[in-house]
């Protein structure tokens, strides 16, 4: 299959670009590296992606350039975007708006033109739920964004929405709370990880309560390629979560006891639009994906450990004090 990656220099797309190049797919991994908000790290995840065999890399971006080369494809995963509810406040409003939606909007338009129209997988967030209340959230109910990321998902679904309804096969991944190898330097285990490893007090906006489906990388990626195998409803959105959540504190409890330390917390004022709870009901990623989050937070939380080590063994003292301030 010829798989088109968008967001390959990101967090999660560098991860499906490899993990389809090792399956044995033809990956054209696209990344506009100046839209990253950690331009380091995704510079230097882009130079191990393109470098595997089976993948070649592009840069463009999504909001500008033309895409008729990304829609000759026969599977495009768009992963690209600008992700994270704090930063969208203010100034990062307009990011989210041409990342997401701009983006996006392009991306599925030029899809829809070709003749043969390729499946086109579209990341969305659980943050278009707001908070779960006692039950974990399912697909089908009603959406309270609380956030501009989360009201540009909610936008970005609704392109996807209105390019299916016009015969693009298009299906909506709304990914939970992603952590793993690579997680971006604005997510709390990446921040948590990097201070505990420096000796700081670790940085919790809120009381720690807040809890989250925490989903490893690894088993996002399963279900990314389990949709571009499956033959699903054009438009359907899918939640890729795992099925517990898990407070916050409590997850600090088991990466503190891997790290084996026991660090000051920092509480910050909590961010607004952050919800008290995410819980994903991956009822319906099991019947039509087959799929189901099998990596615990204790394991999932070593390897993402090893890989802040492994990180820091490469690289000079400075560079690393410059990247963990976010
Ligand atoms: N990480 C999570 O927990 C999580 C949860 C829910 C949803 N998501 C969604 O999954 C996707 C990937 O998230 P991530 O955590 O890997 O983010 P990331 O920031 O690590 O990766 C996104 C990549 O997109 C690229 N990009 C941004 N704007 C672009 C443009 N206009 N053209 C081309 N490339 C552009 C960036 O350079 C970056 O490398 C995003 O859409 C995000 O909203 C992520």
């Amino acid at each position: 299959m010829r798989v088109v990656v968008t967001g390959a220099a990101g967090f999660v797309g560098s991860h499906v670009a490899e993990a389809f190049a090792d399956a044995g797919h033809e990956v054209l991994a696209v990344d506009a590296l100046v839209r990253s908000p950690a331009p380091d790290l995704a510079r230097r995840t882009w130079e191990q992606v393109t470098a595997r065999p089976g993948v070649t890399g592009l840069e463009a971006d999504l909001a500008a350039d033309g895409l008729e080369r990304l829609a000759a494809a026969d599977v495009v995963v768009h992963l690209a975007g600008r992700p994270g509810v704090r930063s969208s406040w203010g100034a990062g409003r307009a990011a989210a708006e041409r990342d997401n939606v701009l983006a996006t909007g392009r991306l599925l338009a030029a899809c829809a033109n070709r003749r043969a129209r390729p499946l086109v997988i579209v990341a969305s967030s659980s943050s278009v739920y707001g908070s779960a209340g006692h039950r974990p959230n399912r697909e089908d109910d009603p959406l309270h964004p609380a956030s501009p990321y989360a009201v540009s998902k909610v936008e970005v679904e609704r392109l996807a929405g209105l390019a299916a309804r016009d015969g693009l096969r298009t299906v909506l991944l709304r990914y939970f709370s992603v952590y793993g190898p690579r997680q971006r330097p604005d997510m709390a285990f990446h921040r948590f990880v990097e201070a505990a490893l420096d000796g700081r007090p670790l940085p919790v906006f809120g009381d720690g309560r807040r809890s989250r489906s925490f989903t490893h990388v690894a088993d996002v990626v399963a279900a990314t390629l389990a949709a571009a195998g499956a033959d699903l409803p054009p438009g359907i959105a899918v939640n890729v979560g795992h099925p517990e959540a898990v407070a916050v504190r409590s997850a600090i409890g088991m990466l503190t006891g891997v790290l084996g330390v026991r660090p000051e917390i920092r509480r910050k004022a909590p961010v607004a639009g952050d919800a008290a709870r995410t819980w994903a009901d991956p009822g319906r990623a099991a019947r039509l994906l087959g799929w189901t989050a099998r990596t615990g937070l204790a394991e999932g939380l070593a390897d993402q450990i090893a890989w802040h080590r492994a990180l820091r063994a490469q690289q000079p003292q400075p560079k690393r004090a410059q990247e963990v301030r976010v």
